[in-house]
């Protein structure tokens, strides 16, 4: 089965004192083993834990459900604007980043599949490297860099694209390739109001040369969405380090009630835990946080992390660290007080912990559940503890649907933190298959619910493999800790132990 290593702390190929001089004849856009050795010191990785054989197997896995004489189509993402020319993080395409590994914007990969079953080629229409973009934005891969590090048949500048489209429409009976417009599933009505039918831009003339090819036009993100829902053992352990060193980041904030210096701020909690996902081994956030002191987390997305910390109140934290492009997604809700949980705290936050142990024991193949019966449970088995609970007696799974969780169980998690929406949600669940379980309770402020529970908002979230049996179900962020006796042992103490915590991890040994 998946490999579990652990993450191993090393410092061990690296001269910090002095830049050693680059072995290859030119800078690249992105990282490689040969320009930052720290951050992929296996050879043979194009990203991290990802090997460019592993990249070529997707592809060429992808190609089995190409017919002959087929064509897949990448188009990368372009950068984005806040304003003027202050431009957002870039966000590659991640269809394109998993068959590639390619990380520049403005950027195409195209899949051919010839005359017969083994001529397969790959494609990449690239940015050129030029003096003035490399003066002002730093080295690019450019053409060279396609061919020579992602392994490309053919490469050509994105400057022809629309020449080299024309050539290879022309001789393909069948396009895969998505719609910009309709891929795009946030775009929201008013920017859709606002655009333009788009046939200025390059996605736009793109359209247009496929629209007008004549040939046969399939989807291609749902297509590859059936490869993406099944994790690699690679892909297991690079989201199984990004877990634990998101859970370890937690854990330390949850020792941080009971120090010297607690957190007084959302906002101080949620860039605490950033650096530290950083700090740890991660490239970035995976998302915008939920750090939110008690009833705050009653809003299901409360990112604004504007609030004071309150001391009787729990600390509601969902967030996450990135590697790779891979997400870690966890949710954790700890008393803000050195004493501990209330009761009242204590009452809540047992149903949901047990919700999450009982859902996470649902996720083997062997029990043909899906997500959708996972969800059905987690409401059934919420609302039969609720009604122990002193003023629940009543409380109906309607209630509970309705008001009380009224979101879902978990989703599918990897290079999209929701990741590939289009596998249904009543697909049976299979081996391979990462997903989180993240039951929920939040008692709103309202006389209808009793008193002292009030305002109480919680959420334990796991990231879990779904395993062929149950003895293989897969906790990846079991390192962070949820058991109430740990947590309050955790605060009264004011430390975490773990070996290497508080280290900065300079090489993560994937
Ligand atoms: N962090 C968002 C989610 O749990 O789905
Ligand atoms: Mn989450
Ligand atoms: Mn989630």
């Amino acid at each position: 089965m998946f490999r579990r290593s652990g993450i191993c702390i090393s410092r061990r190929y690296l001269n910090i004192q002095t830049r050693p001089i680059l072995s290859i004849p030119y800078g690249t856009g992105q990282p490689t083993h040969e320009t930052r050795s720290h951050y992929l010191p296996t050879s043979g990785n194009i990203t991290p834990g990802i090997s460019a054989i592993e990249y070529y197997q997707r592809r060429l896995e992808f190609s089995t459900k190409m017919p002959l004489n087929s064509i897949a189509i990448l188009v990368g993402n372009d950068i984005k604007y806040s304003s003027g020319s202050v431009f957002y993080d870039f966000q590659q395409n991640n269809d394109l980043y998993y068959l590639t590994g390619w990380l520049e914007p403005n950027s195409m990969a195209i899949i051919e599949k010839g005359a017969n079953e083994d001529d397969i080629s790959l494609h990449m229409i690239v940015p050129p490297k030029t003096p003035h973009s490399e003066l002002w934005e730093g080295p690019k891969s450019g053409l060279e860099g396609a061919y020579d590090y992602f392994n490309a048949d053919y490469v050509e500048s994105i400057d022809n694209c629309i020449k080299y489209l024309v050539q290879l429409t022309s001789r393909s009976k069948y396009i895969f390739w998505d719609s910009p417009n309709k891929s795009d599933s946030k775009k929201s009505f008013f920017s859709s109001l606002l655009s333009s039918t788009g046939s200025t831009n390059v996605n736009g003339t793109i359209g247009d040369i496929i629209a007008k090819s004549g040939k046969f036009i399939q989807p291609l993100s749902a297509k590859l969405a059936e490869q993406r829902a099944i994790k690699s053992d690679s892909e297991i352990q690079v989201m199984h380090a990004a877990a634990q060193i998101s859970s370890r980041a937690i854990n330390k904030a949850i020792a941080k009630v009971g120090s010297e210096f607690p957190f007084s701020t959302e906002k101080t909690l949620a860039k605490y835990l950033e650096y530290q996902f950083v700090k740890g081994g991660c490239d970035k956030q995976a998302y915008i946080p939920v750090v939110a002191s008690g009833p705050n987390a009653l809003t299901i997305h409360y990112t604004r992390n504007d609030d004071i910390l309150y001391r009787d109140e729990m600390v509601f934290v969902d967030a996450g660290g990135k590697l790779g492009g891979y997400c870690a997604d966890i949710s954790r809700t700890w008393p803000n007080s050195p004493k501990g949980f209330s009761e009242p705290q204590r009452d809540i936050y047992e149903i949901v912990l047990n919700t999450n142990k009982k859902c996470i024991d649902m996720c083997d193949e062997s029990k043909y559940n899906s997500l959708h019966d996972i969800h059905e449970f987690s409401v059934k088995y919420l609302t039969q503890e609720l009604k122990n609970l002193p003023g629940f007696s009543a409380v109906t799974t309607n209630e509970v649907a309705r008001t009380l969780y009224p979101h879902y169980v978990g989703h599918h998690l990897g290079l999209d933190l929701h990741d590939i929406p289009s596998v249904s949600r009543y697909a049976k669940l299979v081996e391979g298959n990462v997903i989180t379980i993240e039951p929920g309770l939040y008692i709103p402020i309202n006389s209808k619910w009793p008193k002292h529970f009030q305002g109480i908002g919680v959420r334990v979230e796991d990231d879990i493999v779904v395993g062929k049996t149950n003895d293989e179900i897969f906790n990846l962020s079991s390192g962070c800790v949820k058991e109430i006796v740990d947590i309050e042992s955790l605060i009264s103490s004011g430390k975490v132990t773990t070996p290497g915590v508080g280290e900065e991890l300079v090489i993560l040994d994937i």
